[in-house]
């Protein structure tokens, strides 16, 4: 689906297309190279000076591909030198930012052409005048590709110059050949002799092949052009005869970003800051996401820095993929393939605990397998043991809502068939599996960590037991959905997983008297058996710190604080709301809210949304500009270790689902927006069941919607309409009208 959008209220103007970074400055660099790096799901490489530097952390980052480390966590993404990194010469003396004078250094992320550019003016010792412009991309196309071009041209000086690069140690030159009409030399890398490291140097240039250089005289006027085309790893790009051309590589790579935007682009009026970083989020969320039948999965890092090893972690199913499920589905089902990939392991990890059924992995990497880091080294000293692997255990609900939710937005009847229903049904087995009778006659889920990884150890946490509830519930319902529509699949699904009646049963009535898991009542839900009697503390100070709770104070402190490190009461109001009333909602937010810390990124965005959900404008700006801030604030220090992706997924569901006020089943789309004053309107585009719905809400209680595909039922508040193909229709709305309120009325909301 990539039909052009027929109506825009996309805001205008470049700079929310792009992320720009002036000057130079050692202590940002890190950050900087982060949120400037260009990826495809398959490599990223982060924006790093090509002279190099000792603030600079230059890295091509290989999704899936992990190797063994001697920390920890045991198992790290693949990285490779980037060839970009050069030695350069001028006139025989190296250059290096801190050899010549400066007059102007700019950096641009390009996010409309997935382009990340540098250009740099200097004046050399010799007091000759310099251009240098380079360019970063990894195709969009050929997964293996990596695009790099320099240009450097001599604006002042009287004779020609030499200039020489020599690439890193590995990256050798075997061969040159000259094309004497285009004056160009094609140059091959020694590692990769059968692809073309296509090292096109414009002018007289010449490859010293022994020496693994490439030379050239540049004079003003005649500047020296290197195009590379890089495989990573040397997978085939399926060239002709293994020959690219620079040109059209990138040409085709920018037109595929060209047809991801016209569904992923995101309007935001009245507000440039979050316009560009709505689209900031869309990019690095594009950026991360393959097709590549769950060969890999996305870190919370992407692709852009080393941080948690590239592990895979609740962060890809709870953030990031419902922005894919609803802007790029087949990219959202290979990461969902992924799980269904690792089942295997998570039975084996089932058994070995003593469950059934599939315990995923906390951290999970190629195998599945758990590669949680079993300690860390706290700064201030101690090695604290790491639990998270055996307790935090909600992974195994957090999957199964992903692909009950992709399902939903897609009807992908075939992908649940062959990969959703055994990962849902294989977590209600393991759900069933691990709770335990509890003396008020309920079931209890006993020793997790929930979200708010400050507490361990904890017995009936409200998120797992209401997630679990869910799992239980949902593996239910759809095996008796199944069996209505496609009773032979059914029959076979529950063969080949040799689920027996008397389990279904049982799933059901586990669920029917899982404690903590509803929240209807309207009193504060407490986190976990015991939570309320902890001690008090003041959450606003250490807030204002920025410190994590558990180094400042000390691990062993924090667990009896009453204290939360990010949403975890509130997640499960975020994924279940049909579980709350808005009385009970709102007692709860106005109860967790100031105990959360949000050290963790994932924190900030969730409030942000609920906050919408909530009606309460100045909260929800608050949260809307700290989410904002996590990446692109503080110039760019928090992204060191590379961007956030959970937290650009969370700011885009903040956007959608918050601000537009979007839920969406499998039967309808239903709207109760609500902008805050600094947003004047949105507009965006879901890929719901095999329709285009362009979506524009206005500060003046409008919202327009238009549907390409099958006529599509769509609530606004109390209306209800079904929009035929191609119709564009607009709908009243009052911002005061909640989900919870609209539902109120009796207007059929509930399934
Ligand atoms: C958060 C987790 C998150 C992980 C990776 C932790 O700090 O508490 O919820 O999954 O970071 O982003």
């Amino acid at each position: 689906m990539t039909a052009k959008a027929s109506y825009e209220l996309r805001a205008a103007g470049e700079a929310t297309w792009t992320v720009v970074v002036e000057g130079f400055d050692p202590l940002t660099e890190r950050g900087v190279e982060a949120v400037l790096a260009v990826a495809n799901g398959y490599f990223g490489v982060r924006a790093a000076l090509e002279e190099g530097g000792p603030s600079s952390n230059p890295l091509v980052i290989v999704a899936g591909v992990y190797v063994p480390t001697t920390s920890p966590a045991r198992q790290t993404l693949l990285t490779l030198a980037d060839p970009a990194i050069m030695n350069l010469t001028i006139n025989g003396q190296p250059l290096h930012k801190s050899s010549v004078h400066t007059t102007k250094h700019l950096r641009e992320l390009d996010l409309r052409r997935g382009v990340s550019r540098r250009a740099w003016t200097f004046v050399d010792r010799e007091g000759r005048s310099w251009r240098w412009e380079s360019l970063r991309a990894a195709s969009a196309t050929r997964p293996e590709c990596y695009l790099y071009q320099l240009r450097l041209a001599l604006e002042q000086g009287d004779a020609p110059v030499e200039v020489a690069l020599t690439f890193p140690r590995g990256v050798v030159l075997m061969s040159e050949s000259r094309d004497p009409q285009t004056e160009l030399v094609t140059a091959r890398d020694a590692q990769t002799p059968d692809l073309p490291k296509v090292a096109s140097l414009a002018q007289a240039a010449r490859a010293d092949v022994e020496g693994g250089s490439i030379s050239a005289l540049v004079e003003p006027g005649k500047p020296l052009l290197m195009s590379s085309a890089s495989p990573i790893l040397g997978v085939d790009s399926g060239g002709e005869n293994g020959e690219c051309d620079f040109a059209s590589l990138l040409a085709e790579h920018e037109r595929a970003w060209e047809e991801r935007w016209e569904v992923a682009d995101f309007g935001v009026a009245g507000n440039p800051g979050l316009q560009q970083a709505a689209r900031f989020a869309a990019y690095h969320m594009l950026s991360a996401a393959a097709v590549n039948e769950g060969l890999s999965s996305i870190g919370p890092r992407n692709l852009s820095g080393t941080a948690y090893h590239g592990h895979v972690f609740w962060d890809t199913e709870i953030f990031v993929l419902p922005f894919l499920a609803l802007t790029w589905p087949e990219a959202a089902r290979s990461c969902l393939i992924y799980r269904h990939r690792t089942l295997d392991a998570a039975r084996r990890r089932a058994r070995s605990y003593g469950y059934e059924g599939a315990f995923f992995a906390w951290e999970s990497t190629d195998t599945g397998e758990e590669r949680t880091p079993d300690h860390v080294v706290l700064p201030n000293g101690p090695a604290v043991r790491i639990l998270n692997g055996e307790q935090e255990n909600h992974i195994s609900a957090d999957i199964p809502y992903a692909v009950v939710q992709y399902w939903r937005a897609t009807g992908d009847d075939a992908f649940m068939l062959r990969y959703g229903a055994e990962v849902l049904l294989e977590c209600a087995r393991f759900w069933c599996s691990r709770v335990s009778p509890a003396a008020q006659s309920c079931y209890s889920i006993r020793k997790v960590i929930g979200p708010d990884e400050y507490h361990e150890g904890v017995d009936n946490n409200a998120y797992t037991n209401a997630m679990a509830r869910w799992t239980l519930e949902e593996a239910e319902s759809y095996v008796a959905e199944l069996r209505r529509s496609d009773p032979e699949g059914a029959k076979a699904l529950l063969r080949r997983l040799g689920v027996k009646p008397e389990e279904l049963r049982e799933w059901g009535q586990v669920a029917d008297s899982m404690c903590r898991s509803s929240f209807l009542e309207d009193e504060v839900v407490e986190q976990f058996d015991g939570f309320s009697d902890l001690q008090e503390m003041d959450v606003v100070a250490f807030r204002q710190a920025r410190v994590p709770l558990d180094i400042a104070v000390g691990h062993e402190a924090v667990q009896r604080m009453r204290v939360v490190k990010q949403a975890d009461v509130l997640m499960a109001l975020r994924l279940l709301p049909e579980l709350w009333s808005e009385a009970s909602a709102r007692r709860n937010m106005a109860y967790y809210e100031p105990l959360t810390t949000h050290t963790s990124s994932l924190s900030p965005p969730i409030h942000a949304l609920l906050a919408a959900w909530l009606r309460d404008g100045p909260l929800c700006q608050k949260y809307l500009e700290q989410t904002v801030e996590i990446d692109l604030g503080n110039s760019f220090l928090g992204a060191a270790s590379g961007i956030h992706v959970a937290a650009l997924g969370g700011l885009w569901q903040a956007l959608v689902f918050g601000l537009g006020g979007l839920k969406f089943s499998d039967r309808r789309l239903e709207f109760d927006p609500f902008l805050p004053l600094s947003v004047q309107g949105l507009s965006f585009t879901v890929l719901w069941r095999q329709r285009r719905v362009d979506v524009r809400v206005s500060d003046e209680g409008i919202l327009d919607v238009k549907v390409d595909g099958p006529p599509c039922e769509v609530r606004v508040n109390r209306e209800w309409r079904v929009i035929k193909p191609g119709r564009r229709e607009s709908f009243r709305f009052d911002p005061a009208v909640t989900y919870w309120s609209a539902r109120e009325v009796g207007n059929g909301a509930d399934d």
